[in-house]
């Protein structure tokens, strides 16, 4: 079975919304609707009712596990820090930086007694990300690649200053929800391939403040961007 986890803007998608199943795993519950083999999981549960750091995170990826997800295509809307993935742009993560806190982000807590430290070296399945890279491109899109995603807790957005840091630590985009999710859906050995899309200048970058895209340019881009994921995912 396959998987698509859609968070911000992307859960707006009818495919997130329409009759949603609910399942009861060992950690909680979580939400998802499955149409032609493909899981589509909201990310913040259906109407986005759940803020990034209030997230059930392993019930989330414990639900593709009971599901028998082995391959996902989990997609971010971000912000930009760096113009290797402007706004208006899509394309995939290569690596993450966690800042996040005070979430439930392993499976080895220490409640099952065993210990494990999984190697995060690659933490993006390579060739998943390429069968992405190649869909998108046969399908007509440019996309970036080799982004450094930084997971801020939230739910507020940065101050300029923390921005600076993090281009300084070397974040290309900023958002508040990969790097807990990409962290357990590796420890369940979930594939797993990361499209990241911008929709804003991140703080101090953008002479007017912070300004969004419009939601037509949203819809446009998430449109695009699910449908070369389910593309992807029907070539496994
Ligand atoms: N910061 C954090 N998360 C985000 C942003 C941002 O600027 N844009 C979209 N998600």
């Amino acid at each position: 079975m396959k998987a698509i986890i859609g968070g911000t803007g992307i859960d707006k998608d009818k495919r997130f919304l329409d009759g949603t199943e609910h399942i009861v795993t060992r950690y909680g519950e979580a939400y998802y609707t499955v149409l032609d083999d493909i899981v589509y999981l909201p990310r913040h549960s259906p109407g986005h009712s759940v803020p990034p750091h209030m997230i059930n995170y392993k019930a989330n990826v414990q639900a593709l596990v009971d599901l028998g997800v082995d391959s996902v295509i989990s997609i971010y809307a971000v912000g930009s820090i760096t113009r290797r993935l402007s706004p208006g742009r899509f394309g995939l993560v290569k690596d993450f930086i966690d800042l996040a806190f005070s979430r439930a982000n392993t499976f080895y807590d220490g409640s099952t007694r065993e210990v494990r430290h999984v190697p995060f070296v690659e933490p993006f399945d390579r060739k998943l990300g390429a069968l992405f890279a190649r869909t998108a491109v046969e399908s007509g899109y440019s996309l970036a690649v080799d982004s450094v995603y930084i997971t801020t807790n939230g739910p507020r957005l940065e101050t300029p200053a923390e921005i600076v840091a993090y281009r300084n630590l070397g974040a290309d985009i900023v958002g508040m929800t990969l790097g807990t999710e990409a962290a357990l859906l590796k420890e369940a050995g979930i594939r797993n391939a990361a499209v990241a899309y911008s929709i804003n200048w991140a703080a101090g970058l953008d002479a007017e403040g912070i300004s969004f895209l419009e939601d037509e340019s949203i819809e446009r881009l998430v449109g695009e961007i699910m449908s070369i994921a389910v593309k992807t995912l029907s070539k496994l």
